[in-house]
């Protein structure tokens, strides 16, 4: 599925997909360069030093054949610049199986600016609230400020700090927990 959206005051054409089964054409190798800017920049998912090639690409490949994972991508002018994932709980989970984790959420720095982050988001919700999913939860450094206004403003609510969440470079970082109900998100665009 495809949803895209022109910026107005902005040339390249953003745009945000899910992808499901395999990786065509560059895609994999694009996202594998964008993962590597965004740890390098300090605002990888989890990963703090930027792994071997082939361990991202076998997170990457891996991610596409666990069922729960719906992941989403971002592009700039049709490269592969972000992404974004939606996790449902195991099946044995029934008391937790109306809510989803939105996770591993980045745009490589090259690529910000354009919107892409909040398309991508809207893009998850959307699915989740068409999978039959009720909340979305999600959790983030204290220190990731451009994230926490981009949730803030899709009207996630701020329910917890965790005090001891992150530790990087040997500093030990908080970080606030995060949940949107989706009765009220439109199920086509918007803002
Ligand atoms: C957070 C991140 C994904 C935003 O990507 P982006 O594509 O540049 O964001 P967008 O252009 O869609 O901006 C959406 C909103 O995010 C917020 N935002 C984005 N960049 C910001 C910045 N530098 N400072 C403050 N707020 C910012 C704003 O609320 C913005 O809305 P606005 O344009 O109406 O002001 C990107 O900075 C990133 O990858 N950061 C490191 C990884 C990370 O923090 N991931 C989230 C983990 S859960």
């Amino acid at each position: 599925m495809l949803y895209s959206g022109a910026m107005a005051d902005l040339s390249a054409e953003p745009s945000v997909e899910e992808l499901r089964e395999k990786f065509r054409s560059a895609d994999l190798n694009d996202l594998c360069d964008a993962t590597e800017a965004a740890i390098e920049e300090g605002g990888g998912f989890g990963w703090v030093d930027v792994p071997q090639r082939d361990v991202l690409e076998r997170y990457w490949k891996g991610v596409l054949v666990v069922p729960e994972r719906f992941l989403f991508v971002a592009r700039l002018d049709g490269v592969v610049c972000g992404s974004a994932q939606l996790i449902r709980p195991p099946r044995n989970n029934e008391a937790q199986g109306h809510s989803a984790q939105l996770t591993t959420s980045f745009i490589a720095p090259w690529a910000r600016g354009h919107g892409l982050a909040r398309m991508l988001t809207l893009a998850l919700l959307r699915c989740a609230k068409s999978e039959g999913i009720k909340t979305v939860n999600l959790d983030v450094r204290e220190t990731q400020t451009a994230a926490i206004n981009l949730y803030r403003s899709l009207s996630f609510i701020e329910f917890g700090r965790h005090p001891h969440y992150a530790e990087v470079k040997g500093q030990i970082i908080s970080g606030l927990y995060f949940t949107r109900d989706l009765e009220d998100l439109p199920t086509e665009t918007a803002s």
